[in-house]
C-alpha cells in the first residue's frame, strides 16, 4: 500500500516537468491524481500515463490565471473524488522577453505577475476552502518558487518577483491555517531537466547547438553535484512535503539544487 493511498492530490502544471514527475509519483503511492493544465495532449499524455499504471486520475483543462477555470479545476477534483488533501500549486510559465527592468511593458509584467504569482493565490484561495470546508479538515499546500525568487535575475525581473512573491504567500497562509490542519511549504528548485529550461537554454544560447552545450556546462560548472536535476529528484521533496513524515514542516522553503545557491547562503 502507498503512502498516499486513499488521498487526493492536484497537481497544477502536472502534464510536464517536474509537474509531470510528481502527479506520477503521487500515483505510484497509490493517490488519486488530478493532472491541471491549459494543453490538452500533454494532459490527456500524463493522465494516459498514469491509468495505464494502473493509478486513478483526472485531468482538468485549466488556465491558473483564470479565476473561473481555478474554482471550476477544484469542484471537479471534489465532484470527483470527494475531498482535496495535498495541492501542489506548480504551474509557471516563462513567457516575457528577457529584459531590463525598466525596459518590460505594463503588459508584460501584468502578464508574468498573473501566470506566476497570481495563480498561485488563486488555487490556495479555492483549496484552503475547501481543506477548512471538508470532513475532516485539512491538507497539505506546496507552492513551486525557483532559485530565482532567493535573488535578484538580471533580465527576468518579473518572473524573480513572482517567485519571490510566492514565498511570501507561502509564509503568510503557513501561519494563519497552522492551528486549522492545513500545513503550507514552498519547493525552491535549482536547475532541472525540463521543457521550461530546455526553452532557457535555447534563447540563452539563440539557437546555436554549439554556444547550447557552451551554456549548459557553464550552469552546471556552478552546481556542487555538477548536473542538472532530474524532474524525479524535485519530486520527492514534494511528496515528503505532503507526507506525514513532514507532519512539523509549515512555512518553510525547500530548496533542491544540487547545492548550486549554497555558496550564496
Ligand atoms: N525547470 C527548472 O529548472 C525550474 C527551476 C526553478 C523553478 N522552476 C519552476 O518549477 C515549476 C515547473 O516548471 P517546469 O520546469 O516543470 O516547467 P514545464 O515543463 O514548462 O511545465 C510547466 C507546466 O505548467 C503548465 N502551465 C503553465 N502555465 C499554466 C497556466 N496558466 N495554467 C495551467 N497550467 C499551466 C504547463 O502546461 P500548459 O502549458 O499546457 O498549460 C506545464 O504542464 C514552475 O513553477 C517553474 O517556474 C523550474
Amino acid at each position: 500500500m502507498g503512502q498516499f493511498q486513499d488521498s487526493v492530490a492536484l497537481v497544477t502544471g502536472g502534464s510536464s516537468g517536474i509537474g509531470r514527475a510528481t502527479a506520477l509519483a503521487f500515483a505510484r503511492e497509490g493517490a488519486r491524481v488530478v493532472v491541471a493544465a491549459r494543453g490538452l495532449e500533454r494532459g490527456n499524455d500524463t493522465l494516459h500515463e498514469i491509468q495505464a499504471a494502473a493509478g486513478t486520475a483526472l485531468f482538468v483543462q485549466a488556465d491558473v490565471s483564470r479565476a473561473g477555470d481555478v474554482q471550476k479545476m477544484i469542484q471537479e477534483t471534489v465532484t470527483a473524488f470527494g475531498r482535496l488533501d495535498c495541492a501542489f500549486n506548480n504551474a509557471a510559465s516563462l513567457e516575457e522577453p528577457f529584459a531590463l527592468t525598466a525596459d518590460f511593458t505594463e503588459e508584460q509584467f501584468d502578464r508574468s505577475i498573473a501566470l506566476n504569482l497570481k495563480s498561485v493565490w488563486l488555487c490556495m484561495q479555492q483549496e484552503i476552502r475547501q481543506m477548512l470546508a471538508q470532513n475532516p479538515p485539512g491538507g497539505v499546500i506546496v507552492n513551486t518558487s525557483s532559485v530565482n525568487g532567493l535573488g535578484g535575475v538580471p533580465q527576468a525581473a518579473c518572473y524573480a518577483a513572482a517567485k519571490a512573491g510566492i514565498l511570501g504567500l507561502t509564509k503568510s497562509a503557513a501561519l494563519e491555517y497552522a492551528q486549522q490542519g492545513i500545513r503550507v511549504n514552498a519547493l525552491v528548485p535549482g536547475g532541472f531537466h525540463t521543457p521550461m529550461l530546455d526553452n532557457v537554454f535555447e534563447r540563452v544560447s539563440g539557437g546555436d547547438p554549439d554556444a547550447r552545450q557552451t551554456v549548459v556546462k557553464r550552469y552546471e560548472a556552478m552546481v556542487a553535484l555538477g548536473r542538472i536535476g532530474r524532474p524525479e529528484e524535485a519530486a520527492q521533496a514534494v511528496l515528503w512535503l505532503c507526507s506525514p513524515a513532514a507532519s512539523y514542516v509549515t512555512g518553510h522553503s525547500m530548496i533542491v539544487d544540487g547545492g548550486w545557491t549554497a555558496p550564496m547562503r
